[in-house]
């Protein structure tokens, strides 16, 4: 079994994910860069020494394909961090039940898959970290996503339920909700509009970055932060205060 702490972040070939996976493979983690976008995920995990692989959140057979390899390879899974999702911008109007279908099939749905693949894995251990990648849109009720506001609210329940069950497991599960971040996908999803109005809300004058998230999460997956799960930590600059 290898020495080093292992993790599996999930979406990090960009944006706040590849931000994490820097952080956690600076505190000595060898990350895991699970995501849909292979050639982006290998970027980043040739920068950090950490490893590549192709991953759809989404689809069951190939969650437990991965989660099982990397088992194999390493012998251990020390933190999961579920990352990926989607981030349409979608007026109600224009909302489809397909659409809402999509969003959970991946932020929901695939963070549930993934929980499933992974546990078990952990409490064989007796011991693991779950961070949950929430959003201060279920804080705020931002307008014009209202199927990625519900998804978001599904994690921050399923995170304080679940929290309950898998302590006896040595395992704790919390969720970081960030508020808006220069990530890819915020300016490729037609969210970037938002900084307008957002950062005159927040304590601080400026842009959230990637960078601004991933201490936090790298605090709930450590050792340290053993004595908290269920919670939601929200992340975004005094934006929301809770
Ligand atoms: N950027 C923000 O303003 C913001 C705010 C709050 C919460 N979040 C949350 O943070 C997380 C990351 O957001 P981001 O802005 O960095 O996004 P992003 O779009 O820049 O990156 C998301 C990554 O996830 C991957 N991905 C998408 N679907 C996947 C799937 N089915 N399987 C595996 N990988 C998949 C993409 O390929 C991409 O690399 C998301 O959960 C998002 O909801 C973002």
């Amino acid at each position: 079994m290898t020495e080093q702490r292992v993790a599996i972040v999930t979406g990090a070939a960009q944006g706040i994910g590849a931000g994490i996976a820097r952080e956690l493979a600076n505190d000595g983690v060898k990350v895991v860069v699970a995501d849909l976008n292979l050639e982006g995920a290998e970027t980043v995990a040739a920068e950090i020494d950490g490893i590549a692989k192709r991953l759809d959140i989404s689809d069951p057979a190939a969650v437990a394909q991965v989660v099982g390899e990397i088992d194999a390879e390493f012998g251990r899974i020390d933190i999961l961090v579920n990352n990926a999702g989607v981030v349409p911008f979608t007026p109600w109007e224009e909302l489809t039940f397909e659409g809402w279908q999509r969003t959970f099939s991946v932020n929901a749905n695939g963070l549930f898959l993934m929980v499933k693949a992974v546990e078990p894995i952990m409490k064989r251990a007796g011991y693991g970290r779950i961070v949950n990648i929430a959003s201060n849109t279920f804080v705020a009720g931002t307008p014009n996503c209202a199927d990625y506001v519900a998804t978001k609210g599904a994690v921050i329940g399923f995170t304080r339920a679940l929290a309950g069950e898998i302590g006896k497991d040595g395992v704790t599960i919390n969720a970081v909700a960030p508020g808006i971040i220069a990530s890819e996908g915020v300016f490729t999803t037609g969210h970037g509009d938002g900084f307008d109005y957002v950062v005159p809300m927040q304590a601080f004058d400026r842009r959230g970055v990637p960078a601004d998230i991933a201490p936090a999460v790298a605090f709930l997956a450590s050792e340290k932060a053993e004595w908290i799960t269920g919670q939601t930590l929200v992340v975004d600059g005094g934006h929301t205060r809770n």
